[in-house]
């Protein structure tokens, strides 16, 4: 069960909730809201304390401030609101001190007046470099008591490359194990997303077709409409192909592509999964188009372009875009490209995987010019998530006249009440130690191997090579080639 469901009769079992980097972006955007959403639903266990965890004294009142800003009105609200906030704790941590025994006793007592027991849930929402280092300390300074479970959630990116992934894992590995381990892609936590394996595997009508021989090819396009928000620092370092492509576009493509797992139970969704990525050709010439924005118009409003934005080098080579052609080496997906794309300061926020089907080979149809248009089924992950499925009909009238129409889908228009952002999903896994949603190392190791053959064949491109505001690089339009274009799906409520 999850927190899109209405009751909440499996409550995880009680725990300390720590979170590392409280004073962050991320704490304060989507981990402490996503907390108070689940204390809200009764989905913390009632003896579940949080602890935000920062360098300097901060209050509680100070890490919780953004909750009070975004609340509504309402009275419910504000009381939901003021019991989370008596479960939730500042302590601070002073890495250089030599203040770890106190923080963890304090730690220990707290779980002690709340009858929380020995487990701890620790959410890593810190700079990478810092992950390893706070993580041996917490084991050094005895957090973790032997007997009760322990799981440790880091945040993306799980290194730059594969060199340095293999290298924080075998550090964190030292300390524990896999099944304790969480590498969070909060991609899998999206509705939308955790639909394909519905959508393919509940379905004979569409898991009948979910192959070379109906499939001419499969899009998926991440798009973003915002610049680097401040993360200047990050993004310089990242790319497009580090920062989306290595793990939301992977995780979304080993969805659609994956082999039937064996059961729904974590470990057989996970290895048909990394079988996808482990079977990614090496990419060719010919098959990446990267490219960088210059100034444009996003919604109306003129914006700069990636070099003049604060914090970037002005002679950056940062890529903020990528589109690639990738091919499966598997049965299934013979002769079936794969075509991947993301970009910031694109013309459109969009997140959505295309299918789209073979023309007709045959019948009294085929080679029809006019009207007919391939069947192609959209599964639109953000905004307006749903469904839809392009197929053609005749126009009312006296002639033959054929159209491709749509049928849709409205996923947030029937659920939109009980849907949990993507945090919530994920943070109620963790805590329940559920780890289907996340990605085990053998994803991430073979995500990197094929990723830095992208990265070591980057060629100097003369740079920005896009207008804010458009859907990328005249270079990116053409990869599809040999008839194929880019898809943005008939969206009906956009
Ligand atoms: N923000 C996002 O939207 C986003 C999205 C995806 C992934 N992430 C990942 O989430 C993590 C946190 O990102 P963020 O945007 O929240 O970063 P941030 O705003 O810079 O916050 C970083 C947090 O970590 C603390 N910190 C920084 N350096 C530290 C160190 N050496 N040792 C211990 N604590 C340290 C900071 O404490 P002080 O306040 O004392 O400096 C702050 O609480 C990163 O790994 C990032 O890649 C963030």
């Amino acid at each position: 069960m999850s927190p899109t469901d209405t009751t909440a009769s499996d409550r995880c079992a009680p725990c300390v909730i720590l979170v590392f980097g409280a004073t962050g972006d991320l704490a304060k955007r989507k981990i402490f809201p996503a907390l108070a959403a689940l204390h809200q639903r009764g989905f913390l266990h009632r003896a579940t304390p949080v602890v935000g965890v920062t360098r300097r004294a901060t209050s509680e009142a100070e890490l919780l401030a953004p909750l009070d800003a975004a609340k509504g009105g309402g009275a419910a609200e504000a009381d939901a609101l003021a019991a989370f906030r008596a479960d939730v704790r500042s302590l601070s941590f002073d890495y250089t001190a030599g203040t770890l025994r106190a923080f963890v006793d304090a730690v220990d007592a707290l779980a002690h007046e709340r009858g929380a027991g020995g487990a701890r849930a620790v959410y890593f929402a810190l700079p990478a470099d810092a992950f390893e280092p706070t993580a041996a300390l917490l084991v050094q300074g005895g957090l973790f008591t032997a007997g009760s479970w322990r799981r440790l959630c880091f945040e993306k990116p799980f290194g730059h490359d594969l060199a340095s992934a293999q290298a924080l894992n075998d550090r964190i590995t030292c300390h524990f194990d896999e099944p304790s381990i969480y590498r969070i892609d909060h991609y899998l936590g999206k509705e939308l997303v955790r639909n394909l394996l519905v959508m393919r595997f509940a379905n004979p009508l569409f898991g009948s077709v979910w192959d070379r021989h109906c499939i001419d090819h499969v899009q998926v396009t991440l798009a973003e409409t915002l610049g680097t928000e401040g993360r200047a620092g990050y993004y310089e370092r990242a790319g497009a192909v580090r920062d989306m492509l290595q793990n939301h576009l992977l995780q979304v493509l080993a969805l659609a592509a994956m082999e039937p797992p064996a059961t729904l139970d974590a470990e057989a969704i996970r290895d048909a999964m990394v079988d996808v990525v482990r079977r990614l050709a090496p990419v060719q010439a010919g098959d990446v188009v990267v490219g960088q924005y210059g100034p444009g118009e996003v919604g109306g409003h003129a914006v700069p372009g990636y070099r003049q934005e604060r914090g970037v080098d002005p002679a950056s080579s940062t890529e903020t875009f990528v589109a690639v052609r990738a091919r499966i080496d598997h049965p299934r997906w013979d002769g079936v490209p794969f075509f991947l794309r993301t970009g910031k300061r694109m013309g459109r926020r969009l997140a959505e995987a295309n299918i789209v089907f073979r023309p007709l080979s045959g019948g009294p149809f085929a080679g029809a010019t006019t009207g007919v248009g391939p069947n192609v089924i959209s599964i639109r992950i953000q905004p307006n998530e749903g469904i839809s499925i392009e197929f053609n009909v005749k126009v009312p009238g006296e002639d033959l006249r054929i159209e491709t129409v749509a049928m849709e889908h409205c996923h947030h228009c029937v659920y939109g009440l009980n849907t949990a952002e993507a945090y919530e999903i994920l943070l109620h896994e963790f805590l329940c130690g559920d780890p289907t949603l996340f990605a085990r190392w053998d994803f991430v190791e073979a995500s990197w191997r094929w990723v830095d053959r992208i990265t070591a064949g980057a060629r100097a491109i003369a740079f920005p090579n896009y207008s804010a505001g458009t859907s990328g690089p005249a270079a990116a339009e053409a990869l599809p080639g040999e008839g194929r274009h880019w898809i943005v799906s008939r969206d009906i409520l956009s």
